[in-house]
């Protein structure tokens, strides 16, 4: 369906961002479906509630549940057992002095690690898992197009394209999809953007330092020739287009370096973004549960 032709608005959620793409809004409409679901079911044990109480106790629930799913499921298959129960370790309860404010470092660079899992597909599918009839979608036909989601098929292809298509692999020559960074959003402006430039920039925003910084940070040695990195970023072409654009390791960007390292990420020790995440996912862990 062509996007000119459909008038359905963005979709209202406690965020814009979540009309961002069609697989996060399935995301969000999922789970207000959950919430609803549970709030009816403690409306019908508990029939004295208020409103107030009947909305609390099931947002309760399920944040219980995401962050169950988050901690116990995803974290342990992104980072591994071994570093999960070295970095993380079991949960020792509810600790009210833990600051949960997100870093700048995490916000700013670490966490956006996930720009270089995304598939430049929406695989959209049926109960055989086959493409329904309206087919698959090239990432940038769906962002911020809600009228995707209402008439081409609804919730539940999406969520089986999410289950059915891995995460993209990460490779030396392509850190993240085309569609990110050619044509982010570009069915709202004339020139779509790009997802990489952004991230480095808002680096530069958020003041983060450099990689050396952080590779001091978390106990590493500092890089004085393009090639210390070498146990990082293992492929030649990449370490010497790094070398081109910044002259010396001490100028490189941390969210650059990240990104390009992430591949490598289950073989080196302890490394700089994946303390840096934990250092916060344990923080906000800790205060949250
Ligand atoms: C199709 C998928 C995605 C798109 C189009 C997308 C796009 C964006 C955009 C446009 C921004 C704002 C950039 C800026 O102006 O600084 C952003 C921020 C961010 N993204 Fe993504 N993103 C996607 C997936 C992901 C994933 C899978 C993760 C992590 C697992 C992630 C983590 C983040 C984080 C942590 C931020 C910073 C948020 C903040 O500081 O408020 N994104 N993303």
């Amino acid at each position: 369906m062509d996007a000119s032709q459909t008038r359905v608005p963005c979709f209202q959620a406690g965020d814009h961002r979540a009309n961002e793409q069609l697989g996060l809004l399935a995301m969000h409409t999922l789970w207000l479906r959950e919430h609803n679901r549970v709030a009816s079911e403690l409306l019908a044990v508990n029939p004295h509630w208020d409103s107030d109480t009947v909305y609390h106790e099931a947002r309760k629930v399920v944040g219980a549940v995401v962050q169950h799913i988050t901690y116990r499921h995803w974290l342990p298959k992104l980072l591994g057992d071994s570093a999960m129960r070295r970095l993380v370790g079991p949960y020792a309860g509810y600790d009210p002095n833990v600051d949960p404010r997100t870093s700048n470092e995490f916000a700013g660079a670490a966490f956006r690690f996930g720009h270089a899992l995304v598939q430049p597909l929406i695989a959209r599918l049926n109960e055989s898992y086959q493409p329904i009839p309206a087919g698959n979608l090239a990432l940038h036909r769906a962002f911020f197009a809600p009228f995707r989601l209402v008439e081409e098929g609804g919730v539940d292809p999406i969520v089986r394209g999410l289950i059915g298509l891995a995460a993209k692999r990460t490779r030396p020559g392509e850190v993240m999809n085309f569609e990110l960074t050619e044509r982010l959003f570009a069915l709202a402006h004339d020139v779509a953007l790009d997802l990489a430039a952004f991230n480095v920039q808002r680096g530069r925003d958020h003041g983060l330092r450099s990689y050396n910084d952080y590779r001091r940070h978390c106990g590493l040695s500092t890089a004085n020739t393009f090639d210390d990195f070498g146990a990082e970023i293992r492929d030649d072409d990449v370490r010497r287009k790094l070398h081109d654009v910044y002259r010396h390791p001490g100028s490189v960007r941390f969210l650059l370096l990240l990104t390009a390292t992430f591949f490598v990420i289950h073989t080196h020790t302890v490394h700089a973004r994946l303390r840096l995440r934990l250092e916060n996912v344990k923080r906000i862990v800790l205060k949250d549960v």
